[in-house]
C-alpha cells in the first residue's frame, strides 16, 4: 500500500507465567493492521484487552515475542539502539495520565524542551524558543510556561503532554487514552485541539480508546481488539452502522444513547465471561464463551476464525459475520 505509514504484521507479545497462573499469557496475539498516512486509526476494546501492550510492543518499549512492525518502510524490529533513537523522534506517544507522565519538579517549558535536549536539537536559545512556541500552539499562555505541573488543571496538563510529544515534529503519534483521565467538560476541548494540530502539522494518529462514542467521532478507521486479537477492522462508519462481529455489536449495544426513549426500547446484549488474555495454545474462537451466536456451535469451539474481508474494506474474525446484527433491534 503506497500511503502506508505503519504496517503491523502478526505481532505477538507473550508474558511469562506469573505467580498466579501456570501458563504464559498472550496479551497481544497475532495483531495485523496498516495505518495510512494522515489518518486517525482507532484501537478500541475493554480494559485488559491488550491496547497498551500493543502500543508498547510496536514502539519496542517492550520487546515483541514475534511478528514484524514496519514504520515508513523501515523494519522496526531489526533496529539497533542508535537507529531506534532516530525512529523515536518520528514516533511519539501521549499517555493517559498527564500528571504521572510529567516530571513534577520541572517547569512546563523545561518539560517540553527536554525531548529536544535528549535528541540534541538546537542550542539553548533555539530549544527555549521552540518549546515556548509549541506551548502557545496548544493553548498555554507564555506567562504560565514557568509553572510546574501541579499548578495546572488536568486539561492544561494534558496540553503540556501533547506539546512535549509534538515538539520533535513527529510523523506518527500514539494517543493512549489521552482524554479518559479528564473531566467530561474538557474532553471535547482536548479532542478538538488534537484534531486541529493534526491538520496543521500533517500528523498521523493511532488513537487508543475504550469509549466507542469518542472513537466514532474521532477515528477514520477502527480496529476492535478482544483478548489480544483484532475482531473487526473497518471504517468508523461501517463499524458503527453495520458491525459484522458479534463482539462489536455487543459493545455497541452497551453504548449509552442520549435519548431515553431509544435507550428504553433497545435490547442490550449482556456480555458474560472472561476478558483475560488467552493461554498461547487455546483453540477455537476466543469470543465463544460470551458469544450469543456461536456459543453452542461446534465450528466456533474447534476452529479459530481468521480475520477476513467480508465486505469491501471491512474485516471480521467470525464464522458467522453479521448474524447478531440481524437479530438486534434497530436503534
Ligand atoms: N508486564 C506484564 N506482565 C504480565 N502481564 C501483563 C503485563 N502487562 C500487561 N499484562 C497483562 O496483559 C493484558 C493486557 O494489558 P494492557 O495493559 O495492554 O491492557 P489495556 O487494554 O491497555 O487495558 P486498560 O484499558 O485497562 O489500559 C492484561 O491482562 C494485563 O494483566
Ligand atoms: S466465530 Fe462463532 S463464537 Fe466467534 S464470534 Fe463468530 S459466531 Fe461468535
Ligand atoms: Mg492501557
Amino acid at each position: 500500500m503506497k500511503d502506508a505509514l505503519l504496517v503491523v504484521d502478526d505481532l505477538v507479545k507473550e508474558f511469562p507465567a506469573g505467580r498466579r497462573s501456570d501458563a504464559p499469557v498472550r496479551a497481544v496475539d497475532g495483531v495485523s493492521f496498516t495505518v495510512r498516512r494522515g489518518e486517525t486509526f482507532g484501537v478500541v476494546g475493554e480494559s485488559g484487552c491488550g491496547k497498551s501492550t500493543l502500543t508498547r510492543a510496536i514502539l519496542r518499549l517492550l520487546e515483541p515475542t514475534a511478528g514484524t512492525v514496519a514504520f515508513d518502510g523501515i523494519d522496526v524490529r531489526g533496529l539497533g539502539t542508535q537507529e531506534l533513537r532516530r525512529l523515536r523522534r518520528r514516533v511519539q506517544i501521549v499517555f493517559q495520565d498527564p500528571l504521572g507522565s510529567l516530571d513534577p519538579r520541572m517547569t512546563a517549558r523545561a518539560i517540553v524542551e527536554e525531548p529536544l535536549e535528549i535528541h540534541g536539537i538546537g542550542d539553548r536559545v533555539e530549544r527555549a524558543r521552540r518549546a515556548s512556541a509549541m506551548l502557545e500552539l496548544v493553548g498555554i499562555p507564555p506567562a504560565q510556561h514557568g509553572r510546574k505541573p501541579y499548578a495546572f488543571s488536568g486539561g492544561q496538563r494534558q496540553r503540556i503532554g501533547v506539546a512535549r510529544a509534538l515538539v520533535l515534529e513527529p510523523d506518527l503519534v500514539f494517543l493512549d487514552e489521552p482524554i479518559s483521565a479528564l473531566d467530561v467538560s474538557i474532553q471535547a476541548q482536548v479532542l478538538n485541539l488534537l484534531r486541529e494540530l493534526q491538520q496543521r502539522l500533517g500528523l498521523t494518529y493511532v488513537f487508543i480508546v475504550h469509549d466507542l462514542a469518542v472513537a466514532e467521532y474521532f477515528c477514520d478507521r477502527v480496529a476492535v481488539l478482544y483478548r489480544g486479537a483484532v475482531m473487526e477492522l473497518a471504517s468508523s462508519e461501517a463499524i458503527f452502522r453495520e458491525p459484522l462481529h458479534p463482539y462489536t455489536s455487543s459493545l455497541l449495544s452497551a453504548v449509552p444513547i442520549p435519548d431515553p426513549e431509544i435507550e428504553r426500547r433497545r435490547d442490550r446484549v449482556v456480555l458474560r465471561g472472561d476478558v483475560t488474555p488467552l493461554a498461547p495454545q487455546a483453540g477455537g474462537c476466543r469470543f465463544r464463551d460470551r458469544c450469543p451466536v456461536g456459543r453452542d456451535r461446534a465450528i466456533c469451539a474447534e476452529q479459530e476464525p481468521p480475520l477476513a474481508e467480508h465486505r469491501p474494506g471491512q474485516l471480521a474474525a467470525c464464522h458467522f459475520p453479521g448474524e447478531l446484527q440481524g437479530v438486534l433491534p434497530h436503534v
